[in-house]
């Protein structure tokens, strides 16, 4: 088990103060793996070095009931991994990613891993923690994180119906956050749909569509991703 409670660390630099960490909490079970993001200067690398000992914290701090254990080696109970993948190309990454899975699978390594690589941290870690500016932003499995967070997009195209019609009902909808009416000829329109629940908008829809007399002929949903929870989080795009 690896807890940390309100953990803080600032930083001395020409006079003045950094606040890298401030306040930081969580707690990882034996065998969890945890993913942690967030743009540049968040406080992931303060963060790894703190959990890993390389450095002190200024208050707070963190109570580890594991070894200590440097890299991959002598099955250690926990690994804490600062961007591991940053640069390598992606045949590397990818065996990186079967390593530290099969490392927990065989030993039940703790790992934390902090990565700009969305995808990454989303095939190695149950769970992620979205930092920024020193504090944790959300926290949850990747699936939790990109339904809370993350837009849907729907795409309709529907026939007999007026633009101005469908203008009017989708921006009456509350939990459509975003339409466009991407295109119309004489008989169809295609609308793009952002919305952050699409199954419970759709029944909307449908019986919008039904209500004025307009036909859908195609409707292709797709899911927003975590990578899309990370820049609603942070507003930022994750660059490796
Ligand atoms: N040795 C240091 N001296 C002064 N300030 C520092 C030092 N190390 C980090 N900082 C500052 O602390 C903050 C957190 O930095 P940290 O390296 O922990 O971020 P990070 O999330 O790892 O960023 P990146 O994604 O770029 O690796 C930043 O504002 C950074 O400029
Ligand atoms: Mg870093």
């Amino acid at each position: 088990m690896i807890e940390v409670h309100d953990l803080v660390k600032r930083y001395r630099y020409r006079g003045k103060v950094k606040t890298a960490v401030l306040d930081l909490s969580f707690s990882l079970n034996d065998g969890r793996s945890l993913g942690v993001l967030g743009p540049n200067g968040a406080g992931k690398s303060t963060t790894m070095r703190i959990l890993a000992t390389l450095m002190k914290p200024d208050s707070g701090g963190q109570r580890r009931r594991v070894d200590i254990a440097m890299g991959l080696v002598n099955n250690p109970s926990a690994a804490f991994l600062d961007e591991p993948s940053a640069g390598l190309d992606p045949d590397a990454r990818e065996d990186l990613c079967n390593l530290l899975l099969s490392v927990r699978k065989q030993f039940g390594t703790s790992i934390v891993i902090t990565t700009h690589y969305i995808e990454e941290a989303e095939r190695v870690a149950d769970n992620i923690m979205v930092m920024d500016k020193g504090s944790i932003v959300s926290e949850g499995s990747p699936q939790q994180l990109s339904n809370q967070y993350a837009q849907d997009t729907i795409t309709l195209a529907i026939k007999n119906a007026r633009k101005d019609d469908l203008s009017s009902i989708f921006s009456a909808m509350s939990a459509i956050d975003e339409s466009l009416l991407l295109n119309e000829d004489d008989s169809i329109c295609n609308v793009q749909i952002k919305a952050l629940h699409s199954p419970k908008v759709l029944p909307d829809i449908l019986r919008e569509m039904n209500r004025i007399g307009a036909e859908i002929t195609s409707i292709d949903v797709r899911q927003g991703s975590l990578n899309d929870a990370f820049l609603r989080l942070t507003g930022n795009e994750a660059t490796p």
